[in-house]
């Protein structure tokens, strides 16, 4: 990635102001999940250990512009990172004149970005307001690296100096090791719920890997293109056509797109009424797909052993909940104790990960939902571009 880094500047004695992205998971002001906070300190330390004032900027969720809605509130955010420091962080509330002031050695968080009006449409004035409130301006959220806002993109093309943060580059850095300079076979792993959310990357993915598993409700889509009755299962019908059209690009470049042969259905998620382990086609109209079989475990994990680099996005099953954990558990164990280079990327497959216990043995787990879906669609980044420029 093009781009400056914190240790192209010179940071002694700056205001700098760092976008990160601390848009972790919340409920009733109970942070639910704190890794993206760990994610950036080492950033703030840097910052800190050059006796910077550092200004930190964030998103959270998606409230409405222009007023302050307490559930969206990052107060719970400031009082976590500074747990997780070992130092006050004090707490800039809602204020959409951005009168921020800040010490040096000292830590201020501001209320969340998204609060304030212009900053989803990228607002020149709000970007400038941003750059100006420091020396340096230090691009760190690659989760929200994708969208072109105020203080992912305008305010980068307006800061004094602009440079990536070390998640930010460390995230590119992965990303490239899929992209650009793959250890091959490389095999993708895309699962989650719906394929229409993921048409785009699979295409892009169909263009350069060697394999590609799709795997839960995704896969379902798939098993209907190729005529299976897959029951009251999870399928965009809509989307047959687009499952088709991808199992003929994936013949005609030659790349293994192995389906499920067996699945573990159930009448009732909720209660497991009904619950067996049947061949694909043999699944009664009453019945819906939750996770995959132990035979398609078993061909699947096989098939991955030849890999050298694997990139993993979405779940395999309904890995939340008991029994129908065992598909995604099976795979991940598998690659935990294989050969291949695994990035694991989107929310969903990182606490998988972590609920198995296996992230030590992981090649990378990327903070990016969204924005690690738009790397692997082939797209570049505006955050990218933008640091891109200012190089
Ligand atoms: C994410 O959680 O993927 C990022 O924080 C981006 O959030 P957004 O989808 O609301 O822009």
């Amino acid at each position: 990635m093009k781009a400056l880094s914190m240790n192209d500047v010179d940071l002694k004695n700056k205001h700098v102001v760092i976008r990160c992205d601390l848009n972790v998971p919340l409920k009733n002001g109970v942070i639910k999940g704190d890794k993206r906070i760990r994610a950036v300190l080492p950033t703030i330390r840097k910052a800190l250990d050059n006796n910077c004032a550092v200004i930190v900027l964030s998103h959270l969720g998606r409230p409405t512009e222009g007023t302050f809605e307490e559930e969206f509130s990052l107060a719970p955010v400031a009082k976590r990172l500074g747990e997780l420091l070992g130092k006050e962080v004090r707490f800039h509330a809602y204020d959409p004149e951005l009168k921020v002031e800040a010490k040096n050695g000292e830590v201020v968080l501001l209320e969340n970005v998204r609060f304030l009006v212009g900053e989803k449409k990228n607002n020149a004035e709000l970007g400038a307001k941003f750059a100006s409130l420091g020396d340096v301006y230090i691009m760190d959220a690659f989760g929200a690296a994708h969208r072109a806002h105020s203080s992912t993109e305008s305010a980068i093309r307006q800061a004094k100096v602009a440079v990536a943060g070390p998640l930010m580059l460390a995230e590119m850095q992965a990303a490239n090791k899929i992209l650009q300079e793959p250890k091959r076979p490389l095999y993708a792993i895309v699962g989650g719920s719906k394929v229409s959310t993921k048409v785009t990357v699979l295409e892009n993915l169909l263009g350069f890997v060697d394999g590609l598993i799709v795997a839960g409700g995704i896969a379902n889509t798939f098993l209907l293109a190729e005529g299976y009755n897959v029951g009251k299962s999870l399928v965009e019908e809509d989307f047959v056509d687009q499952a088709n059209a991808l199992i003929k690009l994936a013949k005609s470049k030659n790349v293994d797109l192995p389906l499920a042969t067996d699945v573990v259905v159930a009448k009732d998620m909720a209660s497991g009424e009904g619950l067996r382990t049947c061949a694909i086609n043999d699944i009664k109209a009453d019945e819906a797909i939750f996770d995959m079989g132990e035979e398609t475990c078993k061909n699947f994990a096989k098939i991955l052993e030849k890999a050298n680099t694997v990139v993993w996005n979405g779940p395999l099953g309904v890995f939340e909940q008991t029994p129908f954990d065992k598909g995604t558990r099976f795979i991940g164990n598998a690659l935990a104790n294989s050969k291949a280079y695994t990035l694991v990327c989107g929310g969903d497959s990182v606490t998988a990960v972590e609920q198995f216990g296996i992230q030590e043995k992981m090649g990378y787990l990327s903070t990016g939902g969204g924005a690690f879906l738009e790397v692997l669609e082939g797209k570049t980044l505006p955050s990218v571009a933008a640091l891109a420029d200012r190089a």
